[in-house]
């Protein structure tokens, strides 16, 4: 994988996977430009410390990234054991809006790579509902319609994987046709990183052990990294709107 020459935006660079695409990225040549509500704990290029779930604090960060860059991946996420308003901003309102705001800087040939999970699996029984908030194109108006149609605290992690699933690919073809930039989603299933326990609790016990059962283990920060890394490279230049489950074959074992 060569990334030479790319400058590369990472939101949730200072724990877990992001900052396995940091690693991942500098070593095939990129520069990389870390975003996050903690500080960092590896080398970057450059670091921008912002709440991702503020449209104020988001528009400052931005205001702070390089004029252009080749790259955006949206990786900075909160398990569904955090409230639902709170999971709604940080993982899709403000993700589409960091990504709205950014897309003026990224030029043709450029990528954005969007963190889903395999818990987003299901967004085809609720292809209304995700295309509806699809539809409602701003924060503030997306913010709107989830007030008028409330998300269980239960499904709220689900829920959102699953719209940002349904707007990842419903807008990313507007975006290469007009502008030649890509976008996607990874899938991880399970992965060890510092939240695997909130999963744990989320879901419960039954359905981690159903889980356990159809899988290896769960993943490696680092086996899901290089995927993301990957769809930012120019060997990845043909693929758009797809959602790239990276999941050890989790994810098969449902069909
Ligand atoms: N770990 C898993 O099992 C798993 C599985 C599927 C999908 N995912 C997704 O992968 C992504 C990365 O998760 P991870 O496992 O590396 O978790 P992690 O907790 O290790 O990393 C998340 C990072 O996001 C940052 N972040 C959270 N809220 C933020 C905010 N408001 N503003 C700025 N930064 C913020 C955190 O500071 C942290 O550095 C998330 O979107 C998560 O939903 C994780």
């Amino acid at each position: 994988m060569q990334l030479q020459g790319k400058t590369i935006v990472v939101t949730g660079v200072s724990s877990g996977i992001g900052a396995e695409v940091v690693r991942i990225a500098r070593f095939a040549g990129a520069r990389v430009i870390g975003v996050d509500r903690n500080d960092p704990s590896l080398t970057l290029d450059g670091f921008v410390k912002a709440d991702l779930s503020s449209v104020a604090a988001i528009d400052a960060a931005v205001a702070q990234l390089p004029e252009r860059f080749d790259a955006l991946c949206n990786i900075a996420g909160v398990p569904g054991t955090a409230p639902v308003k709170l999971v709604a901003d940080i993982n899709y309102l403000g993700l589409r809006h960091l990504t709205e705001q950014a897309l003026p800087r990224i030029p043709r040939g450029g990528s954005i790579v969007n963190v889903a999970s395999i818990l987003g699996a299901e967004w085809p029984q609720r292809l209304a509902p995700h295309k509806a908030l699809a539809a409602a194109q701003s924060f503030e108006a997306g913010a709107h319609w989830l007030r008028d149609h409330p998300v269980p605290q239960e499904s709220c992690y689900q829920y959102f994987k699953e719209a940002l699933i349904v707007w990842s690919a419903t807008q990313s073809q507007q975006w290469f046709l007009d502008r030649g930039v890509r976008m996607n989603c990874v899938a991880p299933g399970p992965v060890f990183t510092p939240i695997l326990g909130d999963f744990v609790s989320m879901l419960g016990q039954e359905r981690v052990q159903a889980d356990a059962h159809r899988m290896l283990r769960p993943g490696f920060a680092d086996e899901i990294a290089p995927v993301i890394a990957w769809l930012c490279s120019d060997e990845a230049r043909w693929i758009s709107g797809a959602n790239i489950p990276v999941d050890g074959g989790l994810a098969s074992t449902y069909i």
